[in-house]
Formats: structure tokens, sequence, C-alpha cells
């Protein structure tokens, strides 16, 4: 028989949304009555923009005619599409890219997970905790890591606790290490890193020759002034950073899937000779080997976000977000509980009520408020004792789940 990929089996639990979705299956199954509502993934619930829908469409019926027809794209993404993003989506920050450092992308999902194929395994890897599990269970899969220890970190992966003692920022590693994810606005905490924070890491890594992952997935939620949307904000950054942006949730593709990531010719790694290479390089040559593109339509989609029309549509639809994430946020702290986030990220990261465990609270909140949400021990053992709450949720439903969770909980 042939040998399985044994890294797998170092894996804890199943991941943790299919983990949350079967138990509230099961809850719903034996109370078909129950009205739950479902706060738990970062899941979109609002249709796509009138332009954006139109466009697809019209990418649609584009593949209906001969002379408009599309078979396979660059692998990359169309130039139109590349174009739009450094246009609109990095130029006005002041970040100038050029189309051979953008690669249109499934998604983050994918992206970060993927990235993993241009890294040897030596590599040393530094993961926030709480963080957005893939990270973690990503470099476990392609056997980075040894087996997990009793509190469920895995041996060779340096961990930075993110917890309200330190402002759920984390420390700059005191060692050498090579590859840093951070995720800002931050999911699963809801917190943002300031341009002084971010240089910080900027210089480490370009002292040590560490590449940084930074996820910026969720950028087009910041509200406040001043806090950086892009690492390439910050000077230096192009030479040490790639980074992942998504239209999952700035413009509700959840399920149309597209994202991009950010590769510098400038950004070097070093070969087992100890001569530098081209992480672009290596990015394009993966990209060309293992994925034919993005499809035509969605690229159509993708590229009417950006649209006079698109943009202001879909920033109507964050507003909405931005104005549930408010209603949890103001709601829960009026009923005494202690929020985070939910300012400048559609997260409200909170502490659970008589120092619950993550998972109790999970149960109790969907078995007597028929509320779901997850877990922060499912983020990472310095989640324990809290829990997140998503703003993608119809407003009735949020402003339903905050008043019951009043009710049960509130002062
Ligand atoms: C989350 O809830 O953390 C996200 O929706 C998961 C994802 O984007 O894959």
């Amino acid at each position: 028989m042939a040998r399985i990929n044994d890294s797998y089996l170092k894996l804890q639990a199943g991941y943790l949304f299919p983990e949350i979705g079967r138990r509230v299956k099961a809850f719903s199954d034996a109370n078909p009555a129950a009205d739950i509502i479902r706060l738990g993934i970062g899941d979109v619930t609002r249709p796509l923009a009138p332009a954006v829908l139109k466009a697809f469409h019209q990418g649609v019926d584009d593949l209906a005619q001969s002379d408009t027809f599309h078979g396979y794209g660059p692998e990359q993404g169309y130039e139109w599409l590349t174009e739009v993003i450094i246009d609109k989506a990095y130029a006005p920050l002041g970040v100038d890219l050029k189309p051979s450092e953008v690669f249109v992308s499934d998604g983050s999902k994918c992206d970060c997970a993927n990235i993993l194929d241009i890294f040897d395994l030596g590599n040393k890897v530094a993961i926030c905790d709480p963080v957005y599990p893939v990270y973690n269970d990503t470099n476990v899969m392609v056997g980075r890591t040894g087996e997990a220890d009793e509190h469920g970190y895995y041996a060779g992966i340096h961990y930075m606790p993110c917890t309200k003692e330190n402002h759920f920022t984390p420390e700059i590693p005191t060692e050498k290490v090579d590859v840093i994810y951070l995720c800002y606005p931050n999911n699963p905490t809801g917190t943002v890193a300031t341009k002084a924070g971010l240089k910080k890491w900027v210089d480490y890594a370009r002292n040590n020759g560490s590449v940084i992952l930074f996820d910026a997935a969720y950028e087009a939620f910041i509200t406040e002034a001043g806090i950086p949307h892009s690492i390439y904000e910050i000077d230096g950054a192009k030479e040490c950073a790639i980074e992942f942006r998504s239209f999952s949730k700035t413009a509700g593709f959840t399920g149309v899937r597209c994202g991009l990531v950010i590769v510098p010719e400038a950004l070097m790694g070093t070969t087992a000779a100890g001569d530098p290479y081209s992480f672009n390089k290596l990015w394009n040559r993966r990209t060309t080997t293992k994925f034919n593109g993005v499809s035509y339509p969605v690229q159509k989609a993708a590229a009417a976000v950006y649209s006079d029309e698109g943009w202001p549509q879909v920033e109507e639809t964050i507003k909405y977000y931005m104005a549930n994430a408010g209603i949890i946020r103001e709601g829960l702290t009026a009923a005494g509980i202690n929020c985070y986030g939910g300012v400048n990220a559609p997260y409200i990261w909170l502490e659970t009520p008589a120092g619950m465990s993550s998972w109790d609270f999970f149960d109790k909140l969907l078995k007597e408020c028929h509320v779901v949400g997850t877990p922060g021990s499912g983020f990472g053992p310095s989640g324990e004792g809290y829990f997140r709450l998503s703003a993608f949720g119809d407003r009735n439903n949020v402003e339903t789940a905050v008043e019951r969770i009043r009710k049960k909980w509130g002062r």
C-alpha cells in the first residue's frame, strides 16, 4: 500500500469551521424549530454589488460568442485586472507595483497555504496565537513541525501569544525566525497594527533576512485614518514581505472566489548554496505549473469592484457590516462583556462571561440563545476564554443575537 503523508496525523482536530458546522447541525437536527443565528464563520450575507453582477453577467455572455470567447487566460490573471488592482487598490496608498508582481488567485485561504511551496522546510516559522488556523495547520501538513504538546503547540513553530495583557500585539522574536505570518486587521482578534508597529517587523525582517507573510484580507474594513492598509506602506517592505488580499470579504466573493498575492521583485531568498534567488520567480513558476488562472467571468466581476460605479456600492456593503460590528461591540460592552476589535475589522473578540471556557460558552450560546459564534481556543491556546462573533450577518439577526446574549448574560 502507498504511504500516506503522516504529517496529517499530527493535526489534533478537524478543521475548526467544519467542526462548528457539525455541532450546529447536530443541535439543529435535534431542535428543528430553533431559530439559529450564525455569527460563526466570517461568511458574507449581502448580495454582490449591482455593477459587479453586471460585469459578471457580461463575462458569462462573452463566453457565448466566438468573437468574445475566452479559453485559458494568463495564469497570473488578465492584465486588465492586475492593472486595476495596481491603480485602484495600491497606487492611492502610495504603493507602486509592477504587473509582474501581482498574481490573481482563487482566494487567500489557498494562497496562504500554497505559498509554503516556495519555502524550504528547514525555515523557522513564527505564528501568532490565536491565529487564522490555516497558517498553523498547513505548516503541520507540509511536515515542518513535530508533534503538538499538551497545549496544542507544535514542536518547531515559534508561537507569539496575543492576549489582552499585550493588547493582542505579538512580541518581536528575540531569536531568529525565517518566516513570519502577520494578519492585519487581525483575524480573530479584530485588532490593527499601526505604521510604527509594522515598521518594527519590517526592520526585524530586513535585519534577519526573514520574510513576512502579510494577510491583508480585511484591509477594506479599516475605518480609522492612519492605519496601514498594506505592508508596502512601510519603507523597505518590498524587500521582505509577501502580501495576500482577497475579494471575499471586501466584495462578497466568498462563494465566487478571487484573491491576489503580491510578490515583489525586490524580495530575495537564498538557495542551499547561499546564492540569492527571487521569490517572485519561484511563485511565478509555481503558479504557471499548478494553476490555470481564475475564470474569466470572475475576473470581470473582480475588476468591476474597483470601477467608478462598483466601488461606492461595495463600500455601502462594507459600511453595513461595520455598523453590525458596532451594534455587537456596543451592545455587549453595555451588557458588561469585555469586547475587543469591531472598529477596524468585522470581528468582535470577547471575553467569555464568568470565565467559561471557549467551547463551554459556544455550547451554552448555541443551546440557550441559539446563536453560533467561534470559540477562541479554536484559533490557538491563547484564545482560550475568548470568543469571536462575526459582523457579516443580516442586521435583524445581529440585533436579535445581541438582545438574546444581553438577556442571558447582561448585567
Ligand atoms: C473565518 O471565519 O475566519 C474566515 O471566514 C475563514 C476564511 O476566510 O477562510
